[in-house]
């Protein structure tokens, strides 16, 4: 399967296409400038000479042309991107990582986009695509150190039941990840303000955080026990037609 990532060039979206290549996925990282995602992913390669990672580069629409595509832009910019390849993801699950922050002084603080969150007006422009929020409070310095595996859960939330599962699938993927099913898009707006609370932990104490739920049993939260267990082939399959498309997840 072929995960692209628009934006793919910047921290966020390099770190989890290597994560996912060394998973396992095809990754594709997209950018403006193909020239830029070429020089992203010779830098990866140098950097990991003994891995095998199956990353190419392109630019944002080779990338939007991937199986499952995942927008690592700033938050001004994900709309715009998402509608600039919008004719290559009719149908996709499509997976937004942007946060709305700004920096005053020394805070960190939450922005509130058009419709409460970025992955909410990410959906609204490309409506016929399935849209899931996730990896929004993974560091990507941690993300991107392979010899190194994360502690760390990951909130995911969609209106899209096929959408939640294949990202579930992919933090899965990912050792020590956890995917937590956090609800519907909405709760995107909470999952997107909070790292702004993060960044401030970090500022304070001189460290990147991660976040881990407690009370959630670790043997009930395998990927197994989220709405519908994904396989690759049947989410390809939804990424062709809405059939797998039910409702959303209580
Ligand atoms: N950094 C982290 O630790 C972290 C962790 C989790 C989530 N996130 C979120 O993930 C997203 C990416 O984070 P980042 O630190 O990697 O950001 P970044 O470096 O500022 O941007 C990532 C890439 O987006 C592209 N880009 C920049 N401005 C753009 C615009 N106006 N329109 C379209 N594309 C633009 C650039 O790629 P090209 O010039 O190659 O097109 C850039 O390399 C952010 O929304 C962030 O909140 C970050």
């Amino acid at each position: 399967m072929k995960i692209g990532i628009l934006g793919g060039t910047g921290p966020a979206g390099s770190a989890l296409g290597a994560r996912l290549a060394e998973a396992g996925y095809d990754v594709i990282i997209g950018s403006r400038s193909k020239y830029k995602a070429m020089e992203k992913v010779d830098e990866l390669l140098e950097r990991w000479p003994d891995r095998t990672l199956p990353i190419e580069a392109g630019d944002n629409a080779m990338a939007a042309s991937a199986d499952v595509v995942v927008i690592a832009t700033p938050w001004d910019g994900a709309t715009q991107t998402a509608a600039s390849v919008e004719e290559h993801l009719h149908g996709k699950i499509v997976i937004s990582m942007a946060n709305a922050l700004t920096r005053i002084g020394k805070e960190f603080q939450p922005l509130v986009p058009p419709r409460g969150s970025v992955a909410a007006s990410v959906q609204a422009v490309i409506p016929d695509c399935k849209v899931a929020a996730a990896f929004h409070h993974v560091p990507a310095k941690e993300l991107g150190d392979l010899d190194h595996p994360i502690e760390s859960d990951v909130l995911i939330c969609s209106d899209h039941e096929a959408a939640t599962a294949m990202a579930a699938e992919l933090v899965h993927a990912i050792p020590n990840m956890r995917p937590l099913d956090a609800g519907e898009l909405s709760q995107s707006t909470p999952i997107e303000s909070f790292t702004s609370v993060l960044l401030q932990l970090n500022v304070r104490y001189k460290t990147r955080v991660a976040v881990k739920m407690t009370g959630i049993p670790d043997e009930t939260n395998t990927i197994t026990d989220l709405p519908k267990k994904p396989t690759r082939a049947s989410v390809a399959a939804s990424n062709g037609s809405d059939e797998a498309e039910t409702t959303p997840s209580e």
